[in-house]
């Protein structure tokens, strides 16, 4: 990026006024050296010990660590440099949420997804899964059902059940290695209890990204039960090979009135650290107001500086560091499907529409679940995430996170290759 540019983007982003003037030239000047031409490296090996990783946490024996869902490359520069530049302003008094936060959003949603949405319909969300939380909450009341599709992210029923809320199952049917909703399941299991139903839209782990068809379906069936659906679209920004995120709101008007949407830059940028990046879309004017009501009335209402900076500064209208990590992400997932082809060790590797997160079925070699891990850990040593963690259907599968330099998916799957070869 040219350091003209660069400057604009800022500008336009409402970030110039937050920056001193001294420092102002040489980090942006370092910055638009670093983007010139859009090489972005995704390929060194970035140390990240010492910064109390939770994912390097858990590899104290050599293990590669391949599991939760963040990814080892550094943010995008343009983000980094934003949120270095706020930092030396030294004061981190209360900080207001400027529009300037739900009007970068409000843009991303436009021009990144393609989608319409009325810039009142985008609030704060202190976090997805909190903001979810805060959802059950405002929403259910304890001993309500609450159904999830599993295999899914393993958060959504362990907060469902903390909550005193009650976690119910519609597994999704696996058939000739693509899975779909069992809707006649969906039909069948609900009752005058069961009140929300949490999608992952695209979902974790299975890297499915759902049709048109399919959420229109599931908004007219939920909105027949009085059922408000919670989507969960945190990993829509990473939507792979050409394919555009369909937002659960935008498929019909049933889904617009019991629709709310979560999603943000976390994952796409990879700031999960710096917490709380998150935004939650809701169509219906009453349940917009309860939920932001309920945000009020935890004090979870207010972002803090490195949010509203690292948002405003990842959604900018610039999507070139974003284009490049997505290619890089797909040359990765392409190495796992080719090496799984090419080696027939019994492992099938799923073909994720979206992010870094591949879900490899093990089922063929009929292992117990905690020898397959152990073989993993202990022989191969990569840590990948452990699939019945995932709920009913996860049995026999492993995730595992390619998001890291291609060398260091390399010397995983020759580990992988060794033990299982
Ligand atoms: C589907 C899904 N939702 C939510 C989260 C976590 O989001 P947050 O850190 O904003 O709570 C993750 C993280 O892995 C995820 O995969």
């Amino acid at each position: 990026m040219k350091r003209r540019t660069f400057i604009q983007h800022l500008s336009s982003a409402g970030l110039s006024t937050l920056l001193p003037a001294g420092t102002l030239g040489t980090a942006l000047a370092a910055c638009a050296h670093e983007t010139q031409n859009a090489a972005f490296d995704f390929d060194t090996v970035i140390d990240r010990s010492g910064t109390w990783s939770i994912k390097y946490g858990r590899a104290t024996n050599g293990e590669i660590p391949m599991w939760i869902a963040d990814m080892d490359f550094a943010t995008d520069p343009y983000v980094h440099a934003a949120l270095s530049l706020r930092l030396e302003r030294e004061v981190f008094g209360y900080t207001t949420t400027p529009p300037a936060f739900v009007d970068a959003i409000h843009q991303w949603i436009q021009n990144y997804h393609h989608s319409q949405v009325e810039r009142e319909w985008i609030n704060y969300a202190p976090g997805v899964i909190t903001g979810m939380n805060q959802a059950y909450l405002a929403f259910t009341n304890p001993g309500d059902k609450i159904i999830v599709q599993p295999p899914v992210y393993d958060h959504f029923k362990l907060y469902i059940e903390r909550l005193g809320r009650i976690a119910v199952d519609n597994p999704m049917i696996l058939e000739n290695g693509q899975y779909r909703m069992d809707f006649e399941g969906l039909e069948q299991l609900i009752d005058s209890q069961t009140k929300m139903l949490v999608l992952c839209n695209p979902s974790n782990p299975c890297g499915i990204h759902w049709s048109q068809e399919t959420l229109t379906r599931l908004a007219d069936i939920c909105q027949r039960h009085n059922i408000i659906v919670i989507s969960d679209e945190i990993h829509s920004d990473l939507t792979l090979w050409g394919e555009r995120h369909i937002p659960f709101y935008s498929v019909s008007p049933a889904a617009r009135s019991i629709g709310m949407v979560f999603a943000g830059p976390t994952k796409s940028f990879n700031l999960a650290g710096i917490s709380c990046t998150a935004y939650c879309v809701i169509p219906d004017a009453d349940k917009r107001q309860r939920y932001t009501s309920q945000l009020k009335n935890c004090k979870l209402d207010e972002a803090s500086i490195p949010t509203l900076v690292a948002t405003i500064a990842a959604y900018r209208d610039d999507t070139r560091w974003l284009e490049a990590l997505k290619h890089y992400i797909e040359g990765n997932i392409q190495q796992v499907e080719t090496f799984f082809a090419d080696h027939q060790l019994g492992i099938t590797a799923h073909h994720p529409a979206t992010s870094f997160l591949c879900w490899l079925d093990c089922r063929a070699l009929g292992m117990q679940q905690s020898d397959l891990m152990d073989r993993f850990k202990d022989g191969a040593k990569v840590i990948l995430s452990n699939g019945a963690g995932y709920g009913a259907g996860g049995e026999g599968f492993v995730r595992m996170n390619v998001g890291c330099p291609s060398s260091v998916l390399n010397e995983a799957l020759h580990r992988i290759a060794q033990e299982f070869g």
